[in-house]
């Protein structure tokens, strides 16, 4: 693990600007920069740096964040590989903190593995452009295949050569040892002899998303039919079949942009896509796909576009990656191609235009594509159209969303002729063996059968209305929440005569201990569940730092927060770009009204809260002629008295201010 004091060397040491400097041309714009967004593709700038902030935000995709949030969003780094990011850019040494012994071994295991791998990828790529027999054989073999020096570069392509030992030789005279040859399964020994796993072919580095080399897929140069046309690195520690995606480092900037991935089997059916100008795509290599893979994309973007060969098993392949990918609710299309072309030969063949017209032409949804598959077969067969029809609805049973599986319902009727109310039936039934069968299986995360929560008690409007009172609050504390203010508290008394009277009480307070105690007082958490944790996390982080430094805690953002906190905290910035400003639109708040806002804003949502659950009593009462409502309607009258107070206390805030 990184220490706590390197993350805060690194925190307090990296620019924002300087890091997106590195991804993004800047320009200055007052205390700010601007640039185009590196998410999507527009022609005028809405990207927005605040050095002053340290935050940056991309007002066209909604993202935001610090600096490590940038490289994580950008690059895909994970939060360590991000922090070790910034320590190589600015020089800072990373200490570790302590680690068990067997911590210690493990990572020192797999580190050496990557170090001995990234090794082997350098000495396979030297092979092949520098020596004789790599550039006779194997460089002249990919400039057959039509890929490009600059192909050969991105994927690092290599050649073995036709020797026993030679890779094995190099890399122990280079220091590596023995042990982690073998672990990587670089080297076989046998009989105290060491063998080259790879010899005599065309090498493909498989690298995670960011970047290392995990292992090799190896090819042969000839059509030996006898031969395995591609020899795998073995499971290692780190090398793990199921869970790579060949092609993702290269890829991942591109699937996030295009906002969809498409899924191939083989090595050269990414390359040759790549080097059409299709970045986002990805193999599966040749094995069934998995969750885990699929899980890899679902980071980068919800649409998966699967190319499968035009041949039965390419198809069949792709119809079992189809409920797997719906599982992991992620939208599947499927393109196929001509029988005899995979998408390697296909891309090679055809300019980059019509490719991508093709795909655009040819991508089917599953049900379309299911139904024009099996169609044929089903047409004038009632029992085969049953179970096409079926098969179909299995698929939509996979889909975690409830609206999208009647959606595909409704789609599924049109195209097979049958109707709606048979397939919802049929759906349902699925479900619910899904259900008993998670149930069974003591499952805890809901799957197929989200349940939509609830909410008809409250009118939709209203929930938007609380939406923007939480968010108000969130604001609140992240621009005064350490203010001193002096509040009023407007207690109701009844005198001796019993008569109600108001007696006001000034008091200072800091603002977010006026909002907590507020709050607490109703026993009110905040309904939005992100907006509860932030708020949370705002509140520890004021009672354990006396002095709330703004700047210190967005070094400290956790990810998950970033958007909505960026977007409270750029709402200037915002409004500078749209050039508002000058149109006098923005209203800012004076200081010395903070305290009648922060008021304003409490009362107004303890109000909206009490008012639904009136609203939620009222429903309690009977309409039967000799029901005894007699309790419910006590409790809304006390919540009326509740109400009533509310609106004085708030007449008198605002007519005092105002
Ligand atoms: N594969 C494998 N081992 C094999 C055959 C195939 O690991 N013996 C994997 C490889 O990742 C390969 C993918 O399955 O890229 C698809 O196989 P195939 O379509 O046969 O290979 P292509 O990628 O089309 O290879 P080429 O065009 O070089 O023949
Ligand atoms: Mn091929």
């Amino acid at each position: 693990m990184i220490s706590k004091s390197t993350i805060d060397t690194v925190f307090e040491t990296a620019r924002v600007e300087e890091v997106i400097g590195d991804f993004v041309v800047l320009k200055r714009a007052g205390s700010n920069y601007k640039g185009l967004s590196p998410f999507s593709d527009e022609r005028s700038p809405s990207f927005m740096v605040s050095p002053v902030k340290q935050i940056w935000k991309d007002f066209s995709s909604g993202k935001g964040g610090n600096s490590v949030a940038f490289l994580m969003e950008h690059e895909h780094f994970t939060y360590p590989e991000a922090i070790r990011y910034l320590a190589k850019k600015y020089n800072i040494e990373i200490e570790e903190t302590e680690q068990t012994d067997e911590e210690k071994a493990n990572t020192d295991v797999r580190e050496s593995m990557y170090l001995v791998s990234e090794f082997a990828k350098n000495y396979f790529h030297e092979t092949l452009l520098h020596a004789e027999e790599g550039k006779a054989i194997g460089y002249s073999y990919f400039r057959e295949r039509g890929f490009t020096n600059e192909t050969i570069k991105k994927f690092a392509l290599g050649y073995s050569p036709e020797v026993w030992d030679s890779f094995s030789k190099e890399a122990l005279g280079k220091g590596y040892k023995l042990e982690f040859l073998e672990s990587t399964g670089l080297t076989i020994v046998k009989e105290e002899k060491l063998i080259d796993r790879f010899r005599g072919r065309v090498m493909f580095p498989i690298q995670s998303m960011s970047g290392r080399i995990l292992g090799f897929g190896a090819r042969i140069l000839g059509n030996d039919k006898k031969a395995a046309k591609y020899l795998n690195s073995p499971e290692s520690d780190i090398y793990h079949k199921s869970k790579v995606l060949y092609g993702i480092f290269q890829a991942k900037q591109a699937i996030a942009k295009q906002d969809n991935c498409y899924l191939v089997e083989g090595y050269t059916d990414v390359i040759q896509f790549n080097q059409s100008g299709i970045e986002n795509v990805v193999a599966s290599s040749g094995t069934a796909l998995t969750s885990d893979q699929i899980r890899l994309i679902n980071r980068l973007t919800k649409n998966i576009t699967v190319l499968y060969d035009g041949d039965a098993a390419g198809l069949r392949a792709s119809i079992r990656g189809i409920d797997l990918i719906l599982e992991e609710g992620m939208n599947v299309k499927v393109c196929t191609f001509p029988e005899g072309e995979d998408p390697d030969s296909f891309a090679k063949k055809t300019p980059y235009e019509d490719l991508v017209l093709y795909l655009e032409n040819n991508a089917k949804d599953f049900i379309q594509f299911k139904a024009s598959l099996l169609m044929n077969e089903a047409k004038n067969d009632p029992i085969k159209k049953a179970d096409l029809i079926r098969d179909m609805v299995l698929s939509i049973s996979k889909i975690p969303d409830r609206i999208k599986r009647e959606i595909y319902i409704q789609e599924c009727s049109r195209i097979m002729d049958i109707s709606e109310q048979v397939l919802l039936n049929t759906l349902a039934q699925l479900v619910q063996k899904d259900i008993s069968e998670t149930v069974k299986k003591g499952k805890q995360e809901q799957k197929a059968f989200e349940v939509v929560k609830n909410t008809d008690s409250i009118a939709l409007e209203k929930v938007d209305v609380l939406y923007e009172l939480e968010k108000k609050i969130i604001e609140i504390l992240l621009s005064y929440g350490n203010k001193i203010e002096e509040f009023e508290d407007i207690l109701l008394k009844s005198n001796k005569e019993g008569e109600i009277e108001n007696i006001t009480e000034k008091k200072e307070y800091k603002v977010y201990q006026r909002i907590y105690l507020s709050l607490q007082e109703d026993e009110v958490e905040l309904s939005n569940p992100l907006f509860r944790e932030i708020y949370n996390n705002l509140i520890n982080y004021f009672h354990q730092n006396e002095t709330f430094q703004i700047e210190q805690y967005l070094m400290h953002l956790e990810p998950k927060f970033s958007q909505e906190v960026t977007s409270l905290l750029m709402i200037e910035e915002q409004q500078a770009l749209h050039n508002w400003e000058g149109q006098q639109i923005i209203v800012k708040l004076k200081d010395q009204s903070i305290a009648q806002y922060v008021s304003e804003t409490i009362l107004t949502m303890r109000w909206f809260l009490v008012d639904a659950i009136i609203e939620e009593l009222k429903k309690s009462i009977s309409l039967e002629p000799d029901a005894d409502n007699s309790e419910p309607l006590s409790m809304v009258m006390d919540y009326y008295k509740l109400i009533n107070s509310f609106s004085k206390k708030l007449g008198r805030v605002m007519s005092r201010y105002n």
